[in-house]
């Protein structure tokens, strides 16, 4: 028998849909078919965490699959990563001391020059970018050179300009060492034209430079400092980086950084981020863009995934996929090993 619908209804309903959305999603062809967006390996830049030693795979804890590795270790890691069809990685260094100004930093002999010569031996193919910040070689963790008085500045202010000299040092220890691209992350003023101008002075008019031209002061890199050991001793990074409500001075930034002949921007951290992405994203139509996906938001989900309250596969491919979405060309992620796989 059928069920007739009370009268109300029958006069109150409206017209069945004529455009109807779901027909596109009806089966994954259909879907495929329709998709906007597409992750690939070829977006990812895989960080490495490099240290002295020999046979070193010192699990970072509040990372869970990232390992600080010894020189010896690079080979294998990189070659895997070239295989997964991953382009790029971009080395942080450890040094063995740390002191005021971070010499190991813009030695040629140090721990990051190893590295390079390591994985261009390895995986002649593959990218390799530098990170050239202070924060990691210095006793006191911060991103330059300290104030101890004068210029009327505030004790322990971060000095610019005599931190550009050591950024620019180490940025040529680096491409003399073979290096593709140096990443300076320290969000000093001028910072990308003086590192250009040294380049250059030294023939390395070929090395490309990404800026890490957007970086707010975030809470989200708490477990890169447990795996650099780079936390300021004291103090904050708020007189550099950026705060976190602001979106506007990030073009500025940007537009500061292409001026200075950046070949990269970077946004940094993405997921909270994905709308100053898409920001740059649309005022920068022809510059490369990198989001960072940084250690915490990396940790936040290996976290859920072992209290089985997420799904890590899932979940990881969603959030790369959105900064991809949002506007980015190239993610670098803790993810990307396991992404490429996933994406097979
Ligand atoms: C500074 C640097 C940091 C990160 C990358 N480069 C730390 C900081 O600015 O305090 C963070 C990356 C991450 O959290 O994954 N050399």
């Amino acid at each position: 028998m059928m069920v007739q619908a009370p009268a109300e209804t029958q006069t109150t309903a409206a017209p069945p849909p004529v455009v109807r959305p779901r027909r596109l999603r009806l089966s994954p062809a259909m879907r495929a078919m329709v998709r906007e967006t597409h992750l690939r390996a070829e977006d990812f830049i895989y960080p490495l965490f490099v240290t002295h030693g020999r046979g070193v795979r010192q699990p970072v804890s509040s990372m869970p699959g990232v390992c600080q590795l010894s020189v010896d270790q690079l080979g294998a890691t990189a070659e895997r990563a070239a295989s997964l069809g991953i382009p790029a990685v971009i080395l942080f260094g450890l040094p063995a001391a740390k002191d005021p100004i971070g010499l190991e930093n813009f030695d040629p002999a140090g721990i990051v020059p190893q590295a390079v010569r390591a994985i261009k031996a390895a995986a002649p193919e593959l990218v390799v970018i530098t990170d050239v910040c202070l924060c990691e070689y210095t006793d006191h963790g911060h991103c330059g050179l300290l104030n101890a008085g004068a210029f009327h500045l505030p004790e322990g202010y971060v000095l610019n300009d005599a931190t550009l000299d050591i950024l620019q040092r180490t940025a040529v220890c680096h491409a003399a060492a073979g290096a593709d691209i140096v990443a300076p992350s320290g969000m000093m003023d001028g910072m990308v034209a003086a590192i250009r101008r040294a380049l250059d002075a030294h023939d390395f008019q070929h090395v490309s430079i990404m800026s890490y031209a957007v970086k707010y002061a975030s809470a989200f890199y708490g477990p890169f400092r447990d795996a650099t050991d780079g936390a300021p001793k004291f103090g904050d990074r708020k007189t550099h980086q950026m705060d976190p409500a602001n979106a506007r001075e990030a073009l500025r930034e940007a537009a500061l950084d292409v001026a200075e002949g950046a070949d990269f921007l970077m946004v940094k951290p993405a997921l909270p981020y994905l709308d100053i992405i898409r920001r740059v994203r649309d005022a920068f139509p022809e510059m490369p863009l990198a989001a960072y996906n940084v250690s915490g938001e990396y940790a936040m989900i290996k976290a859920a995934a072992a209290n089985g309250w997420l799904n890590e596969e899932q979940a990881a491919l969603e959030a790369l996929l959105g900064i991809k979405r949002a506007g980015a060309d190239l993610i670098i992620t803790y993810h990307a090993l396991d992404a490429a796989r996933w994406l097979g």
